[in-house]
């Protein structure tokens, strides 16, 4: 492959359609690698933390008896040597508020996606909510508008959820990473552990009484599994971390783009909300 200052236009194309840049947002590229500055590392926050932390991978405690339950194996610890996992920690962990945590994610410079998306894509909902659901990570109309599930997979999402009466005013969605991925692809170990110190403390913030995890990636990082959402949908778990006072009950979801490929699988996910919706009848 020639240089690229040396390609012609159409392997110029080429070259960036495989980079994943599938779309163009603005008339002038802009050079985020140029203007990154790292953020400091924060002094230790009120909870007096001397020393980051690794993030704790969630404690997942067995459920009740009658809870269909699977044992499960711990994700293997993420690279604790890494600055940007410990700068994450630092900056989630001093968060007091959602408001707080996603200015923290602001100042965050440690994900490399930050470099390619357009947007920071937070939460979306009621940080108030008694159902918390984790997506895999925003795609391209979530990194235009800055806001989670609000492209073909978001209207799925609010059609499965309007049928056991939820919305955005009494749910809060987020996702395994705040950046878009490039081309939409899925994000990396790395990418996830980086971002997990957030997501952990977003849950911790919010408190939910159900978290929800849609997709492969989310389920794998947030119940420590390693079975596909196959195997683990239709399941119950106890999440915890130690900066929870209860274990959240926490389930695994195919993902709403999974399901516009697969509709066969959408029956198995309308019993999944319904479950839910059981759930928090119970109180
Ligand atoms: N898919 C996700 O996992 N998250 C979004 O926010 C959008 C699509």
């Amino acid at each position: 492959m020639p240089h690229v200052s040396s390609m012609t236009s159409e392997q110029l194309l080429r070259w960036y359609v495989e980079a994943g840049v599938d779309e163009t947002i603005a008339d002038v590229a802009v050079n985020r690698f140029e203007s990154s500055t790292r953020a400091p590392v924060p002094a230790p926050g009120p909870k007096g933390l001397a020393e980051a932390s690794p993030p704790s991978p969630p404690l997942l405690q067995p459920s009740p008896p009658h809870a269909n339950v699977l044992s499960h194996r711990p994700t293997p610890a993420p690279d604790i040597s890494n600055g940007d996992i410990t700068a994450a920690v630092h900056l989630a962990q001093a968060a007091e508020t959602v408001d707080e945590l996603r200015q923290a994610l602001e100042s965050f410079d440690g994900c490399v996606l930050k470099k390619t998306a357009t947007n920071l894509v937070f939460t979306d909902g009621n940080p108030a909510a008694r159902v918390l659901i984790i997506g895999e990570g925003p795609g391209a109309e979530e990194d235009r508008q800055g806001t989670p599930f609000v492209g073909p997979s978001g209207k799925l999402l609010d059609k499965m959820m309007a049928s056991v009466g939820l919305d955005r005013t009494n749910v809060l969605i987020s996702n395994t990473v705040f950046w878009r991925p490039p081309g939409n692809r899925t994000p990396t170990a790395h990418e996830i552990a980086v971002c997990l110190p957030f997501v952990e403390r977003l849950i911790e913030l919010v408190d939910p009484k159900i978290l929800v995890a849609l997709g492969g990636p989310a389920a794998k990082s947030l119940l420590a599994q390693t079975a596909g959402v196959g195997r683990l949908r239709g399941k119950w778990f106890a999440y915890s971390t130690p900066g929870l006072v209860r274990p959240i009950e926490a389930t695994a979801l195919y993902h709403p783009a999974y399901l516009l490929r697969s509709p066969g699988q959408k029956r198995a996910t309308w019993s999944d909300w319904l479950a839910i919706k059981r759930k928090l009848e119970q109180g």
